[in-house]
């Protein structure tokens, strides 16, 4: 059966793209969230969002289309009316998460599937204490989510094959390259992976073997250019695994292996360098320097979903 009407509940970031996502590929979506300014900041966003997709021609619908498909509500009771699948967007907290699926179980019908967009729980954690823990997956979205077709898939022993089917299924349909994990992990793969090179990273910086801009040098040269043509796994079997086994047993010893958030980056955030929110982060940055930062990014997104929609067509 497929999936046709969803619910969302949390409109930031994630929620509102995932919005625009789901309703450009012809789904009737409902999103929720309790600050009513929230839901008008998640409109203009669609809105904007969806004409540049339409100016680079990654859209067929114009963005009043897009936007009949979004019913912007602060009541739940009306989001989830109808709805054959909830992903909940709300903050990355395990406490409101599992109070929120405590009172959804009360409102909606045991089919009802439960899709949850964190970035760090396992879904094993989110199920506890439901009454129908199989209808529950994880479904986790990569900022922004309109743009980047990574969803992992993470169900926990107990979720059901046809829920997992039926949603990945769903996110097929939207254009997704939905990957689904074998086993259950915090923070899953794409987190745990870019996090291994942040540890490293902060570290060379508070060991002073280089500055953030002399490492992002580094990456911008060498493997930031392979990774995404070879991957991991490709990019070790044309270097050879004999050298590769030869370089672990020699550098491995000495990699970073901090187990929480280093000095460096803890002294930032007491400074108030929170990144191009409050100007600076890492590096200080003009307003214009921030919008430029965010302009590159955007229009790499936009180049490489125009590459992949060449590749399907
Ligand atoms: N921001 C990212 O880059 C990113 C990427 C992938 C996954 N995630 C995950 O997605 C989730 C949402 O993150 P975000 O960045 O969109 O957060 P956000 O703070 O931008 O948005 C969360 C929204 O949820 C609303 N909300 C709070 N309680 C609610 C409730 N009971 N019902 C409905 N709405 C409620 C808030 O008002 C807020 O607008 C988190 O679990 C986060 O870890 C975030």
């Amino acid at each position: 059966m497929p999936l046709d009407t969803l619910a969302i509940l949390g409109a930031g970031t994630m929620g509102a793209n995932i919005a625009l996502d789901l309703a450009a590929h012809g789904r009737t979506v409902r999103l929720c969230d309790p600050r009513p300014e929230q839901l008008e900041t998640a409109r203009a966003l669609i809105r904007a969002n969806a004409e540049a997709l339409r100016a680079h021609g990654l859209l067929e619908a114009s963005a009043d289309d897009v936007l009949a498909r979004v019913r912007f509500t602060s009541k739940r009771d009306e989001a989830i009316a109808g709805a054959e699948l909830i992903l909940e967007a709300v903050p990355e907290r395990l406490d409101l998460k599992r109070a929120l699926y405590a009172e959804l179980e009360a409102a909606v019908s045991p089919d009802v599937i439960l899709a949850s967009n964190t970035s760090t729980f396992m879904p094993t954690a989110l199920a506890e204490g439901l009454r129908h823990p199989e209808r529950l997956l994880v479904a986790h979205y990569w900022n922004p989510a309109h743009l980047l077709p990574l969803v992992e898939l993470v169900p926990h022993a107990g979720t059901r094959a046809d829920v997992l089917a039926r949603v990945e299924t769903l996110l097929r349909a939207c254009g997704k390259q939905p990957v689904v994990l074998r086993k259950e992990v915090p923070g899953f793969i794409g987190n745990r992976l870019a996090f291994a090179l942040q540890r490293e990273a902060m570290d060379l910086v508070a060991k002073g073997v280089a500055t953030p801009e002399e490492i992002d040098a580094v990456v911008r040269g060498c493997f930031g250019r392979r990774v995404p043509v070879t991957g991991i796994f490709g990019t070790a079997d044309l270097g050879g695994l004999d050298v590769y086994a030869a370089i672990c047993d020699s550098i491995f010893p000495g990699l970073c292996a901090d187990r929480s958030a280093p000095e460096v980056l803890t002294r930032l955030v007491e400074q108030g360098r929170l990144g191009v929110k409050t100007g600076a982060g890492w590096r200080d940055y003009a307003p214009q320097e921030a919008e430029a930062l965010r302009a590159a990014l955007g229009e790499a997104l936009i180049r490489s979903a125009k590459q992949d929609r060449e590749a399907r067509a």
